[in-house]
């Protein structure tokens, strides 16, 4: 069988996740496994459309599309996520549609699910037959348990291909909405109250409800507020995956485009960051993902600790779940705090008139009072594999996460919360004597709750 494999590391054939690849196909010679870099390769399929055209003929003449990517900022990488949306572009979805297909990534396991099910939706938005998802730990190769399962996951695509295997779609199609935003008259403006805001957008379009959006959460406010264009900046490429910054946060571009001036002023020191955006397949723009993984130069360090991020976008956010917990995640990974994601989806322009006005208000009044909500699970778990794995396994070549979470005392290991460890073992004591089991096990429900109602109480 002839199976597409789209690869999509930038590093192109020194990528991690390409050796799983091309250990499946030593396993299986019978299987002709066609790799096709398509993220390192981005900007020529970009510029030269034959390039692209003689991917997508492959794609055509295989029995099955194997998509291989890492991990990227809780994604895809951004030229991977510019190659998805040419399929479109191009009006290729046909080559596609019908296809038997199944992901496989590497990556430490953060956010891994977010990109699978982007990924899963992608394949049921083309209309394919999707078998099976792996993603891999990327240092799985190196355990003969986790080789054989992935020998498993490649031979039961293989299997379902060649067997005709029924196959479920998990995603139903998005449904856009006609809904054309126009402004209405601002009647209160906002005072920054000298906090520094900064809009961070993709807009193409000067008439679309984004830039409508933006226009008026713009004018919410009395002073002027500092709106970027991500295409008004020159960016010369996506991240390339080398981590030479590891070691001190300097990046392969530096002096080569503007990025990085930009990300170290106008977004690190604003006060209020809101990314605007439209959405684009099942999430925003490969443009806005690119910005977001050029900032991984700057390591697991977050540059909105304290601060205010809120999201416009505009597009059936309500039907993409997976989207929303990624930009949840971006604030809180971040350490700010979420304002809020305001969309055009209630289809009435009064009604996004407050909602933007109010959004301008909030994020004014959350800066002032330095308001910061407590973590979810996304960052309270998110901090915990960024720890681990800074402490350990990736404190080479990441020296200055090392040095950050050493000095701001992120290295929290339970083993050192003597409070806790020392009240356990009194208790381990107080257990085993005679009789003294199943008396504190009838006082465990009254006795915890005793210090909480004296806070109540005293405070
Ligand atoms: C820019 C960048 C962003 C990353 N983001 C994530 C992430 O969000 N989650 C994760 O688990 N790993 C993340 N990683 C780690 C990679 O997914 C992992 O090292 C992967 O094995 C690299 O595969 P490759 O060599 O095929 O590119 C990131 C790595 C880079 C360079």
């Amino acid at each position: 069988m002839k199976i597409a494999v789209l690869s999509g590391s930038p590093k192109g054939e020194l990528s991690v996740t390409l050796q799983y690849v091309k250990f499946i196909q030593k396993k299986f010679p019978q299987h002709d496994l066609k790799i096709f870099n398509v993220s390192q390769r981005i900007q020529r399929i970009e510029k030269d459309e034959k390039t692209f055209e003689r991917i997508i003929d492959d794609v055509k003449t295989s029995d099955g599309v194997l998509w291989a990517f890492p991990l990227y900022i809780l994604l895809v990488p951004a030229q991977y996520k510019r190659f998805i949306e040419l399929i479109w572009e191009r009006g290729a979805q046909g080559a596609f549609k019908g296809k038997y297909t199944a992901a496989l990534s590497t990556s430490i396991h953060f956010f891994d699910h977010t990109a699978h099910n982007y990924m899963r939706a992608i394949c049921d938005d083309l209309d394919m037959k999707f078998v099976e998802s792996f993603s891999a730990d990327m240092d799985d190769i190196f355990s003969e348990q986790m080789r054989t399962r992935l020998l498993m996951f490649a031979d039961n695509f293989f299997k379902a291909i060649e067997n005709k295997l029924p196959t479920m779609k998990s995603y139903t199609p998005l449904t856009y909405s006609k809904f054309r935003y126009v402004l209405g008259k601002v009647k209160d403006r906002v005072d920054t109250c000298g906090k520094r805001i900064v809009v961070v957008t993709d807009l193409k379009d000067n008439g679309s409800n984004l830039a409508k959006m933006v226009e008026r959460f713009r004018e919410s406010f009395s002073q002027d507020i500092d709106v970027v264009n991500l295409y008004d900046i020159d960016i010369k490429g996506g991240c390339l995956g080398c981590t030479e910054c590891g070691f001190d946060n300097i990046c392969v571009y530096e002096g080569k485009d503007e990025f990085i001036d930009f990300f170290n002023t106008r977004l690190r020191n604003a006060d209020i960051t809101i990314f605007a955006g439209a959405i684009k397949d099942r999430y925003l723009s490969a443009r806005m993902k690119m910005s977001w993984d050029r900032g991984f130069f700057n390591g697991h360090i977050p540059i909105h600790e304290g601060k205010q991020m809120g999201f416009i976008v505009s597009g059936p956010l309500s039907q993409i779940p997976n989207l929303r917990q990624i930009l949840e995640a971006e604030a809180e990974m971040h350490l700010a705090n979420l304002v809020g994601i305001i969309t055009d989806e209630c289809g009435d322009s009064s009604q996004m008139d407050a909602l933007l006005q109010n959004f301008a208000n909030k994020c004014v009044q959350f800066s002032v009072e330095n308001y910061i909500r407590p973590k979810t699970f996304l960052a309270v778990g998110g901090y915990k594999i960024f720890r681990d794995a800074i402490w350990a396994r990736i404190r080479f070549p990441f020296l200055a996460d090392y040095r950050f979470y050493r000095k701001h005392n992120l290295f929290d290991f339970p083993q050192k919360d003597k409070r806790y460890l020392d009240y356990s073992k009194q208790m381990f004591d107080l257990i085993k004597k005679p009789g003294m089991k199943e008396v504190v096990r009838k006082m465990i429900k009254t006795e915890m709750v005793k210090p909480y109602q004296r806070v109540v109480e005293t405070k």
